[in-house]
């Protein structure tokens, strides 16, 4: 049984990859860019904005870890149908499972993707992740050019989960029965506000770190150089939105990662401490 791993360069899909090679699992991936994916397995080129260039890369393979694209999710939900894929576990997100994100674009992209895989009549799997911890990393440059992180919405609570967590949970569903028509919302163990990631980064890496509070605007401003062509004026509403919901109240948690893996979610500080030469290499 071969599985193909989409998104395979992106934090998840690599511990994906990793945590399927050592249960033992046939596997191949995809990259826009295969030279430079790195990946010690079968990398074949596609891309999910070209849906068509995944005919051979889906050639005898059963089961699929999906990276959310809504542009290409129609189109390779149904080629994957044609294929003979059997079952698809989908990167969604945490706004997905909540009405209460309205028709921001994370919650609207999410449902567009999980709707084209369920639509094709193959067996899914959702996964819905809350915040990645992996989203510190925007941090990382400053942290080591000017010791500092500025934040927008420093008291904002967040439910950061590790990438080998949802990975792991991938794999799990995976390769073991029982997951099919499971949307699995997945947290960390704990609700905790930014300035208290910054200072968990900052034992890690043995070195205090200072927050700078921005306002508002430049903090749209800053948005919308993360994101390019990406971030609209509605885009950045919404996350404006986001970050005041989650400075008035603490982050939802489930307790999904646990029961599923027997074991607690990791936390922030073991997040921090597997990527200390993030912040200082
Ligand atoms: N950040 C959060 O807090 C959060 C929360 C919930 C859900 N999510 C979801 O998780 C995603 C991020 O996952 P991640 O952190 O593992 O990824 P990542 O590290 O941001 O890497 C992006 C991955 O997407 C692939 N990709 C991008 N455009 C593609 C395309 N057109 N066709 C095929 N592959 C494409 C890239 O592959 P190549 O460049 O190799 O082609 C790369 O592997 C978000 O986009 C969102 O949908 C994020």
């Amino acid at each position: 049984m071969t599985i193909l791993v989409t998104g395979a360069t992106g934090n998840v899909g690599r511990s994906v990859i990793t945590q399927l090679l050592e249960a033992g699992a046939s596997v191949r991936a995809t990259s826009r860019n295969p030279r430079s994916a790195d990946l010690s397995v079968d990398v074949r080129a596609a891309d999910l904005e070209k849906p068509e260039s995944f005919g051979e890369a889906l050639e005898d393979v059963e089961k699929v870890f999906l990276f959310p694209n809504p542009a290409g999710a129609h189109g390779f939900a149904e080629l994957a149908k044609a294929k003979g894929v059997k079952h698809i576990v989908v990167l969604s997100s945490q706004a997905a499972a909540h009405e209460s994100y309205g028709d921001s674009p994370v919650r609207t992209m999410h449902l567009a993707v999980e709707a084209a895989v369920e639509r094709s009549g193959i067996d899914w799997t959702f996964l819905r992740p809350g915040g990645f911890a992996t989203n510190t990393l925007a941090w990382a440059h400053t942290i080591k050019q000017e010791g500092l992180v500025r934040l927008p919405f420093p008291d904002a609570n967040v439910n950061s989960i590790h990438e080998a967590d949802i990975a792991a949970v991938a794999v799990k569903a995976l390769l073991e029965d029982g997951h099919v028509g499971a949307a699995y919302e997945l947290t960390g163990p704990e609700s905790i506000p930014e300035r208290r990631q910054v200072e968990l980064i900052g034992a890690a890496i043995g070195r205090e770190i200072k927050l700078v509070e921005l306002g508002v605007a430049e903090a749209k401003a800053q948005w919308a150089a993360h994101f390019g062509d990406f971030a609209d004026e509605k885009l950045l509403d919404s996350m404006v939105q986001m970050y005041e919901q989650a400075t008035a109240r603490p982050a939802d948690l489930t307790t999904v990662v646990q029961d599923l893996l027997g074991r607690p979610a990791r936390t922030f500080a073991e997040w921090a401490t597997d990527h200390k030469t993030d912040f200082t290499a």
